[in-house]
């Protein structure tokens, strides 16, 4: 069955209908059969992240389960992840920059279009409530470093140390070796991306990321940066990515994402098209990784990456699932 068909078959207008997500069969660029997880009909409220985040999504439910904005629900959800000191790629625990020092960046965006960010900023462990204050509290959308951690003092935040033991000593560990090399997504799992859809059907999404392992010292990915690693209409739905940083901002991800959504494609076309839109134009892609998440107003989501290994976690009908992503590059 041709791909275009099988995704409009699979495609069921009006909010409401749930139905299994299914895997198929399709014919990429590339020529090789690959296997991606075909689009899912959603039920709302919905929940997704990035990777096997499934506390997150868990939190984030019990926020909409009972009644609460989609907004709200990302921001708690990915506050558990902040705050989980085994979690080395956000938050507190996370890997530091080559110089030892713990960095975050992390974004939020409203239903109304609103955005709110913070990057680079240090010894506060959540961002993404810092991001949401911006948002709500400030007539500005991005605070970086000190001016972004002052702000967050200001607000009642407590300073706190970001750099755990096991951190540190991985960190030292590396150090030894001394070459520069940052490192992502060894360990299967990254930023974390989410969205949301309340009971309203209002979409909200949030993005956090203590970013690429021993950076340079002032690096800033795509997390936090409206358009790359996260965007938000809600007229059409949204997207949130992870992976290498760099490679999201040129080119534009998650907006791209969206944006091809407006013009019809289902969220796992326009994952796929945002991943091809990377690899053509970047010979080195078998060397990083890129994960896209997205998910329409008619709660169908996607997903797709570069290297198979990626996945999303899902939250609906009081249930959570893991859905592994179709990949660029078939996983081995
Ligand atoms: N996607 C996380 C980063 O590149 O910082």
């Amino acid at each position: 069955m041709k791909r275009r068909k099988f995704l409009k078959r699979a495609s069921i207008t009006g909010l409401g209908l749930a139905v299994t997500p299914s895997i198929a069969s399709c014919t990429t660029e590339n020529k090789k059969e690959q296997k991606v997880a075909a689009i899912g009909k959603a039920v709302v409220p919905i929940t997704v992240a990035t990777w096997r985040f499934h506390n997150a999504t868990k939190a984030a439910w019990e926020v909409l389960e009972k009644g609460g904005t989609a907004i709200d629900a990302v921001e708690q959800g990915c506050r558990v992840e902040e705050a989980d000191v085994k979690n080395t790629t956000v938050g507190k625990g996370g890997a530091p920059d080559r110089d030892g020092n713990v960095t975050l960046d992390a974004c939020i965006m409203d239903k109304n279009g609103n955005y709110g960010a913070v990057v680079c900023m240090e010894n506060i462990v959540h961002p993404v409530s810092v991001a949401r204050k911006v948002m709500e509290e400030t007539p500005h959308v991005l605070l970086a470093g000190k001016g972004a951690e002052q702000f967050a003092v200001e607000q009642g935040f407590k300073r706190e140390k970001l750099l755990t033991e096991a951190s540190k000593k991985a960190w030292e560990k590396w150090k030894i070796k001394s070459e520069y090399k940052p490192i992502i997504n060894i360990e299967n799992h990254d930023t974390i991306g989410m969205l949301a859809i309340d009971k309203n059907g209002d979409i909200s999404g949030a993005c956090t990321t203590s970013g690429m392992a021993y950076k340079m010292a002032g690096r800033v990915g795509d997390s936090a940066v409206i358009g790359s690693g996260l965007f938000i209409d809600n007229s059409v739905g949204g997207a949130t990515a992870t992976g290498m940083g760099e490679e999201v901002l040129k080119t534009v991800g998650s907006y791209l994402i969206v944006e091809l959504m407006r013009q019809g494609r289902s969220p796992q076309e326009a994952c796929e098209e945002g991943v091809k839109r990377i690899v053509s134009s970047n010979p080195n892609y078998k060397n990083f990784q890129v994960g896209y998440v997205a998910l329409n107003k008619q709660g169908e989501y996607g997903c797709y990456c570069i290297h198979g290994g990626f996945g999303i976690s899902k939250y609906q009908e009081g249930k959570q699932t893991y859905i592994e992503s179709g990949s660029y590059i078939p996983k081995t």
